[in-house]
């Protein structure tokens, strides 16, 4: 039997063009993504990973300050994205301004509706929303084979998750209503045309928002084209929390892949004269990587080594690349 790895997953599905790394933070989800990303480049592949991380630490893997530039040439195939999700609130704001301008013939915006719009902008589910947007925006414009979103931790991206299910179903029930009042005004159609015409331009900006939102989480949910990765240690309290979060995603129809091991400590130390603290470590170490291999057993795709330093720059990603890929 061919033993199952991240090399022999996207062989065998080269469909599954969104890939995604889930886990904890901390535990390698941006270095998973940047090593991900430098392989298949490598291969000849037009990759993009791109950062949905209000922290994203993207510039600090690939050394390159990213930030807010669009996708960035990192090498040759290889793309990088850090969202800047204050740039895309602004730019919000923006539009709602010129928005009110426009419908009430104002040259200026009275100062308490600014506020407003200013406070507004504050609330954390405008930062979602504004990356929701950008993703959006990204996948739709398309041109990469490759799209590896790089994550934020487990909890936030159940919520993406559910917001794009919430966003779904209210978008529906308006778009039905609208449908409904539409049928009704066509009988007073005659007397009515500038209504109609408004009404539509409503529908349609509608309909376009859901197509877009369907977009985007169907390929968070599509099997076909979507592959989930969780990153984990060995340790109790990850294996803990990946174990129910894995079960989260399932509810959610998330498509999970597999499992890859990150941080393992080298099993020959134990043959060498190493201090009892160290010793101890591989000890833990050793009866974790039991449990996760109990646990997840058959779908474990890699296992990669805590290196001797942390992963910046293009050859610590490649030896990442080689510890996950070969
Ligand atoms: N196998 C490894 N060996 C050494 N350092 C690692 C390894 N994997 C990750 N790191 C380091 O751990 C830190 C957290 O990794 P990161 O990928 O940013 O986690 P996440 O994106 O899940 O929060 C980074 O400093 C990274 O360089
Ligand atoms: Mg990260």
């Amino acid at each position: 039997m061919v033993q199952i790895s991240l090399a022999s997953i996207f062989d065998q599905y080269p469909d599954r063009r969104y890939i995604m790394f889930g886990g904890k933070g901390g535990l390698g989800k941006t270095t998973f993504s940047a090593a991900a990303a430098y392989y298949l480049a490598k291969k000849g592949k037009r990759v993009l990973v791109f950062s949905v991380d209000p922290q994203a630490s993207l510039s600090d893997i690939f050394k390159k300050d990213i930030f807010g530039k669009g996708a960035t040439e990192i090498m040759p195939n290889l793309y990088a994205q850090e969202i800047d999700a204050d740039r895309r609130v602004k730019e919000y704001q923006q539009e709602i301004r010129k928005k009110i301008l426009d419908m009430y013939g104002m040259s200026e915006i009275p100062e308490e509706i600014d506020s407003y719009i200013q406070a507004a902008a504050a609330e954390p589910a405008m930062e979602e929303s504004a990356i929701f947007d950008e993703v959006v925006d990204i996948v739709v414009k398309g041109g990469y084979d490759y799209y590896i979103y790089d994550l934020v931790p487990l909890g936030h991206a159940l919520y993406y998750l559910s917001m794009a299910s919430v966003y779904d179903a209210w978008i529906d029930k308006i778009t039905k209503l609208r449908q409904q009042m539409r049928e009704y005004d066509q009988a007073a159609a005659v007397i009515r045309r500038d209504k109609e015409l408004d009404e539509d331009a409503i529908l349609n900006e509608l309909l376009y928002i859901k197509e877009r939102i369907n977009k985007s989480s169907s390929i968070l949910t599509d099997k076909k084209k979507t592959a989930f990765f969780f990153v984990v240690t060995a340790e109790e309290m990850i294996i803990n929390d990946t174990i129910k979060a894995a079960d989260l995603f399932a509810k959610f129809d998330v498509p999970m892949s597999g499992y890859i091991v990150n941080r393992v400590l080298p099993e020959e130390l134990k043959q060498q004269n190493i201090p009892e603290y160290l010793k101890n470590r591989l000890e833990m170490q050793s009866h974790y990587l039991g449990t996760i291999n109990e646990v997840f057993k058959g779908q474990i795709l890699a296992t990669v080594p805590e290196m001797e330093r942390d992963i910046t720059g293009l050859p610590m990603i490649e030896k990442i690349a080689k510890a996950m890929f070969d």
